[in-house]
């Protein structure tokens, strides 16, 4: 392990060189092998990190997400890149163009959706216009004036066909679609979803392409995240249908605290450039009804939140990132949410005595579910630790996000920009040269 890192010029320029380098004309891949297309909620993230090097190039990247958006307003969790393969399930796969009567001819998606993180892209995008001159400020508004209605529409699919009762809380019919694919908060789900014999076989492309299986999901793990597939798409990926046809379904905490700030963001940037009063009443009802929705998934106790699963009837308990979905958007009482504050802090997640830097890892490390290089069971992943660190910024804790940020960069002096890393060792791991690790660092730079 390097012990000397690149100082922070060069890390910029070497973060900025990746992402041109992943760059395919008018999409970004999420990483060059293992992911070479699209990623709803990682297109986000890039574009975050794209505004400050080109507020024009990220204004593409928005609008490729948007136009893949669907009839009934979600956005899907990956557009594919139009004639590269290399990815399973791929668009013969999912085959949305013939079975959903809401999903685009061209390009082709995929059939589920991922977290609503895109308010901020707009936001950072518009921040960084106003640091230029008119004219890439009129291609900001542009972009602004092009697409609010397909933003609008975007949050209120979430709101209405994913909280049909409004309960405060979207839900998830995939686990895919938390962007945290294996976390232990869905094991308990997935072990109510029996595939059946007629699940079409397959093959994994994620294994051949120098992935260590041992930190990949396991085949079991894929044969359930098909069968949902498989589900969807007897049931033509009609919203409608979905309540009844799937087996599984959880409301998903973290995606409901950063869709309530999100729903924020997007009404700020509304009043800012007068956009019709009633969406922005909408934006502002859905950040409520959501921020009361995580806060009523908090235990009384430590203020952590939990996931319910709707097919069981019961909240999941288990020790990840997704407890501190409240710090994220707020709304808890003041006790509550200070000692949520002392669990983010302590022993049991940033402040592990073992832990190489000071940033929260996907799974406690005191959990049992604990798995130090597996995905999303224990590894951290800087692209959380730049999500918490903007969402504390905003709340005006300005010395802890400052934290994050140090703590964040210090990891990210291995000029890796991987997926994940071990959080005890740092050792990069998953795919490198990771799109969103990239972006994360840009903006921690700028
Ligand atoms: C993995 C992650 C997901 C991400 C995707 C592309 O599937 O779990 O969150 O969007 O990779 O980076």
């Amino acid at each position: 392990m390097r012990s000397v890192g690149f100082t922070n010029t060069q890390l910029s320029a070497r973060a900025a060189y990746l992402l041109r380098g992943n760059d395919l004309g008018t999409m970004t891949s999420a990483a060059p092998r293992l992911y070479p297309h699209m990623w709803s909620w990682d297109a986000a993230f890039v574009t975050v990190g794209l505004a400050p090097l080109s507020v024009e190039r990220a204004v593409v990247e928005m609008d490729t997400l948007l136009s893949a958006q669907w009839g009934n307003g979600m956005i899907p969790h990956i557009v594919f890149a139009n004639g590269r393969d290399g990815y399973f399930p791929g668009p013969a796969r999912w085959e949305c163009s013939e079975l959903a009567f809401n999903a685009p001819r061209s390009p082709q998606t995929s059939g589920i959706t991922q977290p609503p993180v895109h308010a901020i892209a707009v936001q950072r995008i518009l921040d960084h216009s106003r640091r230029q001159g008119r004219t890439t400020r009129s291609v900001a508004e542009e972009f602004l004036d092009r697409r609010w209605g397909d933003l609008v529409r975007w949050h209120r699919w979430l709101a209405h066909a994913r909280d049909p009762q409004g309960r405060g809380r979207i839900t998830l019919y995939h686990g895919w679609e938390s962007g945290m694919d294996n976390s232990p908060r869905w094991d308990a789900a997935y072990g109510n979803v029996v595939p059946g014999a007629d699940l079409p076989p397959y093959t994994r492309a994620d294994l051949s392409h120098g992935a260590d299986a041992s930190m990949r999901p396991s085949d079991v793990e894929y044969d359930r995240y098909l069968w949902l597939v498989e589900q969807m798409k007897r049931a033509n990926y009609d919203d409608a249908k979905l309540p009844e046809v799937m087996s599984f379904a959880i409301e998903d905490v973290f995606v409901s605290a950063i869709f309530a700030v999100a729903c924020e963001v997007l009404a700020t940037i509304g009043e800012e450039y007068s956009k019709p009063r009633s969406d922005i009443r909408d934006l502002r009802a859905w950040s409520d009804r959501f921020r009361s929705g995580v806060a009523a998934a908090s235990a009384e106790r430590n203020g952590a939140a939990r996931d319910f699963d709707i097919k069981a009837g019961r909240w999941i308990n288990t020790e990840t990132i997704a407890m501190f979905a409240p710090l994220l958007c707020g709304g808890l009482p003041r006790e509550r949410e200070r000692a949520l504050v002392k669990l983010f802090e302590g022993p049991r997640f940033c402040g592990h005595p073992d832990l190489k830097y000071a940033v929260p890892p996907s799974t406690s490390p005191i959990s049992g579910d604990f798995k130090p290089r597996e995905y999303w069971r224990g590894p951290v992943w800087p692209v959380m630790t730049w999500l918490f660190s903007w969402a504390f910024a905003r709340r005006g804790w300005t010395e802890r996000s400052a934290r994050l940020r140090e703590e964040g960069l210090r990891q990210a002096q291995d000029g890796s920009f991987a997926e994940y890393y071990e959080p005890f060792t740092g050792a990069p791991l998953g795919s490198m040269q990771q799109s969103w690790t990239a972006a994360a660092v840009l903006d921690w730079l700028d």
